[in-house]
């Protein structure tokens, strides 16, 4: 980690309201916002766009390795292109959906998503939302925090965006895989989110930030 580089974790489940808040977030501190989730789901998208058959992890792993996933910055986050391609809306589909925590939960994807996802560090201070990013991607980072909320409220969210998700499923293949499981950092500030509103999600995390001093 370069040291005068700092990074603001932000972990929680499928639908939590992580991007809404991480985007938020980084508009206030200026910091880059990293969605380590569309990572996961451009290998996803394109090794389906490959064919594929992502319970294959050595075909998925071949296929990490002979692409090339360029990250466009575009306002104040990041774009991924696969091959020169843009995704765009297909990084959400419900094809997607179901298959990103299976691909998700193979170790070799993991170490070399997570080796690129420390690599942001080294040119700008972030905010990085996804679902390890306190507990093993910058587990040294003081600025952690986990944004929950109900499953019947995440899936009224989902809902309300469109789109085919089933929640339930990908938290459970998330929290119960070998390598990085969704965990609640020991040291992450916690906040459920259920019955809030996206302005005070924000104010918490930002005097939060205040507290430990952050931000003024
Ligand atoms: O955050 P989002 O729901 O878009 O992430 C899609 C999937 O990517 C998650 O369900 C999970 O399987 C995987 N993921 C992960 N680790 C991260 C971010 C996302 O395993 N840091």
């Amino acid at each position: 980690m370069v040291p005068s580089n700092k990074v603001i974790a932000i972990d929680g489940p499928a639908a939590s309201g992580k991007s809404s808040v991480a985007t938020r977030v980084s508009k206030k501190t200026g910091f880059l916002h990293v969605n380590s989730g569309l990572m996961y789901r451009a290998l996803t998208w394109s090794a389906l766009r490959a064919d594929i058959d992502t319970n294959n992890e050595s075909k998925v792993i071949d296929h990490l390795n002979s692409i090339e996933m360029e990250c466009i910055k575009s306002n104040d986050s990041l774009l991924l292109h696969i091959n020169g391609n843009d995704p765009g809306e297909e990084l959400k589909s419900e094809e997607v959906n179901r298959s990103v925590s299976v691909v998700a939960a193979i170790k070799e994807v993991r170490s070399e998503l997570v080796k690129r996802q420390r690599e942001y560090l080294l040119v700008s201070d972030i905010v990085m939302e996804g679902r390890d990013i306190g507990s093993v991607v910058f587990p040294e980072t003081p600025f952690k925090f986990y944004i929950d909320a109900s499953p019947e409220v995440r899936a009224l969210r989902r809902r309300g965006e469109g789109g085919v998700d089933d929640l339930i499923e990908r938290d459970k293949l998330d929290s119960s895989r070998k390598v990085s499981p969704l965990v609640i950092p020991e040291d992450a500030f916690v906040i459920d989110t259920s019955e809030m509103n996206l302005d005070e999600v924000v104010e918490k995390v930002l005097s939060e930030l205040n507290q430990k001093g952050l931000i003024t």
